[in-house]
């Protein structure tokens, strides 16, 4: 019990701490009732078998960490600069942090242990992950987003993806302030919350769409009423009034599922003034547009496209799904979505990278996006041939209407005063 880290006690050192481990976990199943920190921790003082007051604060998060944790992975999760965790095999942990992929020097023992460490996890988000059902896609109690798939599936070892959702409050001006948004195009951002338009954030996998979203949501007038539908309760907004409906996947005998645009269709129905799919990635872009089209002003929704100009081919793709032919989801997209905010990721750092607006093209009715504003990674920002539609929607006036130079990036410019105004 004594020297080395007792993290890595319960693999080798399997005398020491999963020893421990198993006495309190014992004594947990005695008792019965739900399964808290605080009850770990007081079943490890009762058990009389750490002596001293360091050791048992030391071992204390470690048992913690083993029960209702993530074992031996939670120190990383905890790490404020890791955003997601990946583990390959026993001794293949690679952590996200600031942006870039290393390797983690964690030990989980074998892969029968990572394997147990991934069906705990899914049972604590509650979801089963066992050979019949080898997938789980769940969110862990603490809002963390678990994805685990069990061999053979998984070639190999159990392999898990964590994504840390910190729940950090970034306001509008923190992301202007680290760069995410450029000076300038917050007043744009505010304007077109205020003036209630249908946004849909793009971007590719973890340009901090969601993280968008809930900021923008955040500026919504508190009296106002947000409904956000999600596959797991992502969005974070700063918000006095949200409420969210959850989608269910079917049991296993393929029963009570309840997918996203069955629950676009009930928020309908609950007063919303406005209403919010956290992402949109399937047939639900059928019940989204619609709502937005019928008088649901304020919408907003995510999806996922590697470039705005992607976003067309992407909405078709989803509406295809959805049974909707390349016209009818033109003509739907067109008139619902008033601008697509687009996220890059460029190394480490995300940013907004365009605004557009949407339209059909007139002669062969498809639906195209019209750059509004570009902003460069310098956070110089200039103007594109959606400009005209954009500041009309978020409340601009001025010269800088239909203008193909620069809106200027400081604050100041007409992109600025007019969407505080
Ligand atoms: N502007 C930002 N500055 C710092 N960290 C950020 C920023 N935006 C997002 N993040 C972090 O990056 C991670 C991914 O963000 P987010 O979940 O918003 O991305 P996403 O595009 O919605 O991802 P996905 O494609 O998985 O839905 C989160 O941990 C989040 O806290
Ligand atoms: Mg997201």
């Amino acid at each position: 019990m004594t020297g080395g880290d007792p993290r890595a006690a319960g693999g080798d050192d399997g005398s020491g701490v999963a020893d421990l481990v198993a006495g309190v976990r014992h004594r947990l199943a005695a008792e019965g009732g739900p399964v808290t920190g605080r009850r770990v921790s007081a079943a490890l003082r009762e058990s009389g078998r750490v002596l001293g007051s360091a050791a048992l604060a030391e071992l204390d998060g470690v048992v913690r960490a083993e029960i209702v944790g993530a074992g031996p992975l939670q120190p990383l999760l905890d790490d404020p600069a890791v955003t997601d965790v990946l583990v390959n095999g026993p001794r293949d942990v690679w952590v996200e942090r600031e942006g870039r992929l290393e390797r983690a020097a964690v030990d989980l023992g074998d892969a029968e242990r990572v394997r147990g460490l991934a069906v705990r996890l899914a049972a604590a988000a509650g979801q089963r992950l066992d050979d019949a059902r080898p997938a789980a896609d769940a969110r862990l109690p603490d809002g963390t987003r678990l994805h685990a798939v069990l061999p053979p599936v998984a070639d190999g070892c159990t392999l898990l993806s964590l994504r840390v959702v910190r729940h950090r409050p970034f306001a509008l001006e923190d992301l202007v302030r680290d760069g995410t948004v450029p000076p300038g195009v917050d007043g744009v951002l505010r304007g077109l919350v205020a003036g209630r338009a249908n946004l849909l954030v793009s971007g590719a996998t973890g340009t901090g769409k969601t993280t968008l979203l809930s900021t923008l949501l955040s500026l919504a007038d508190p009296g106002e009423r947000i409904v956000c539908v999600e596959e797991a309760g992502e969005l974070a907004p700063r918000h006095p009034h949200v409420v969210r409906l959850l989608a269910r996947r079917p049991n296993v005998e393929g029963a009570g599922g309840v997918d996203l645009g069955d629950l676009v269709r009930e928020s309908l129905r609950m007063r919303p003034d406005r209403v919010v799919l956290g992402e949109c990635r399937g047939a639900e872009v059928r019940e989204v547009l619609s709502a937005l089209n019928t008088g649901h002003d304020g919408g907003c929704t995510t999806v996922h496209a590697n470039a705005a100009t992607d976003v067309p081919a992407r909405l078709e793709a989803l509406g295809a799904l959805a049974g909707l032919s390349r016209e009818a989801l033109a003509a739907q997209a067109a008139s619902a979505l008033h601008a697509v905010v687009h996220l890059r990721r460029d190394g480490g750092r995300r940013r907004v990278a365009e605004i557009a607006t949407v339209a059909r093209d007139p002669e062969r009715g498809t639906l195209v996006v019209r750059t509004a504003l570009a902003a460069a990674p310098d956070g110089g920002v200039t103007s594109g041939p959606g400009w005209a539609d954009l500041a009309r929607r978020a409340g601009h006036r001025g010269e800088a209407g239909g203008s193909r130079g620069p809106v200027g990036h400081v604050p100041g410019s007409t992109a600025v005063r007019g969407a505080r105004g």
